[in-house]
This record gives structure tokens, sequence and C-alpha cells, in this order.
């Protein structure tokens, strides 16, 4: 950890960190979810609580212990994260939205177990749209100056896909990971380019998750007025 964490810069501050996976329910005992373990974010709170922050997790589905020293908001669906980080970042001076969060959710919640039938093809699951939580928080900004922080997994031409999601998102800066070679999902390391709405660049080597979250709480400090 260098030298700015030293000094608890991050110190009289409140950031909001949304971690883990939203689970989307089919029926009382079936979910359409994702592969995000949620280390990420919880290595994000970690590190803003030793730089001296308040820290609001809002974890989905994840299966870590609590980050000491953090208050911890449990969620299950997007619709439900939405809320949680909506009222959490109402006086928070940075939000990171390290979760992966279900871009459809079914569009019909069986309340009974469904059952097959002999002889009977399955119906289809009919999907909706979740509300895009990272473009909310962006464009109304809880209060002036509040710093947001997306996260991004892209395959292809990874820059030029984080540069639209960057403009398209609103948020102030964009982590950006390489996914395909599997090393992310469950893994302790990452690697990744932090991209600035202001058009810095700035890469991070592969190394600890801790590692990669204390580059964006230094991007994140730099930002705060
Ligand atoms: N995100 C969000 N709400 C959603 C979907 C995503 O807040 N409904 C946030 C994630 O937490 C992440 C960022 O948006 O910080 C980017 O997520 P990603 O899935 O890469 O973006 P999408 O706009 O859903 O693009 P894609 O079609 O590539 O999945
Ligand atoms: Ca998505």
């Amino acid at each position: 950890r260098g030298a700015a964490a030293a000094e608890r810069d991050l110190a009289g501050r409140h950031v909001v960190v949304s971690a883990g996976g939203t689970r989307e329910p089919l029926d009382p005992v079936r979910f359409l979810g994702n592969r995000s373990s949620g280390k990420q974010g919880y290595a994000l709170a970690r590190t803003a609580v030793a730089r001296g922050a308040r820290v609001t997790l809002i974890a989905a589905h994840t299966h870590l212990p609590d980050p000491a020293g953090a208050d911890v908001v449990p969620v299950g669906t997007a619709v439900q994260l939405r809320e949680a980080v909506l009222k959490a970042a109402a006086g928070a001076d940075a939000v990171v939205m390290a979760a992966a969060v279900a871009d459809f959710r079914p569009g019909r919640y069986a309340e009974g177990k469904i059952k097959k039938k002999d002889g009977e093809e399955p119906a289809p699951v009919t999907l909706v749209r979740n509300p895009d939580v990272l473009a909310e928080i962006s464009a109304e900004r809880a209060r002036p100056g509040q710093i947001v922080v997306g996260f991004a997994a892209e395959t292809d031409d990874v820059l030029a896909n984080g540069r639209a999601k960057l403009a398209r998102k609103g948020c102030d800066l964009l982590v950006v990971n390489e996914v395909g070679e599997g090393r992310t999902f469950g893994s302790e390391e990452n690697e990744a380019v932090i991209l600035g709405a202001d058009g810095t660049e700035t890469p991070v080597p592969y190394g600890p998750k801790e590692a990669l979250a204390d580059t964006v709480w230094d991007l994140v400090a730099r930002r705060l007025v």
C-alpha cells in the first residue's frame, strides 16, 4: 500500500461499494444468476476502511466474511440492490459499483415451484430489463461532486468498448477488465485499465485485488473536493 493509504486520505468520507452478483428468482427454488464472487468489492471495502472511510457495502450473494468496520447491507435482486444503493448513496462522497447486476429478470415469478409435465414442452422464460443503477446514480448525483465508479468486463476491443461504456453510463471512472482467459471470476488477482471521463487511462498490472482497489481509491481521492 502506498503512502497515501498511510495518510488515511479517506478519513471523514463516506463511500458506498456494491459487490457480488444479483439473483433473479424464477420460482421459490430457482434463479438466474452470475459468477461474481464479490472479492473485488470486498477488497474495495477493506481498503477504504483502512484509508479511514466510513464504508457501506451492499452485498449481493457473497459468501465472504464481513469486512471489519464496514456496514454490510445484504440484497438479493437487482431491484433490491438499486433501492439499497440509492438509499446509501444519498450523502455519500463516492459510489463504486463492483457488483454484477443482472441486466434482465424473469417477467413473471411463479409463486409455486415450476413443475414439468409428461409430454409437454417447457414454457419459455420471458425476460424484462432491470434498472441500470450505475447510469441512474451517474445521471442524478445524490450530492454535488459525488464520484461514481463503474466496472466492466469486456472482450474484443476492450478499450474502445470501455470508452463507449464510460460515456454511455456517465460515470467518472470505469474499471475495465479483459475477460476470456478465465482468471477474473473467483480469483484473487485482477488486471485492469481504469478509464477516466477526463480522458485519463490508468493501467493496473496483474496483481492482488487489494492493489487494484487501492488504485481505484487513489483516483477517487484525487477527484474528491
Ligand atoms: N450495472 C448497473 N445496473 C445494471 C447493469 C450494470 O448498475 N442493470 C453496472 C455494473 O455494476 C457495472 C457497470 O454497470 O459497474 C457495467 O456493467 P456491464 O454489465 O458491463 O454494463 P451493461 O451496460 O449492462 O453492458 P453489457 O450489455 O455489456 O452487459
Ligand atoms: Ca450487463
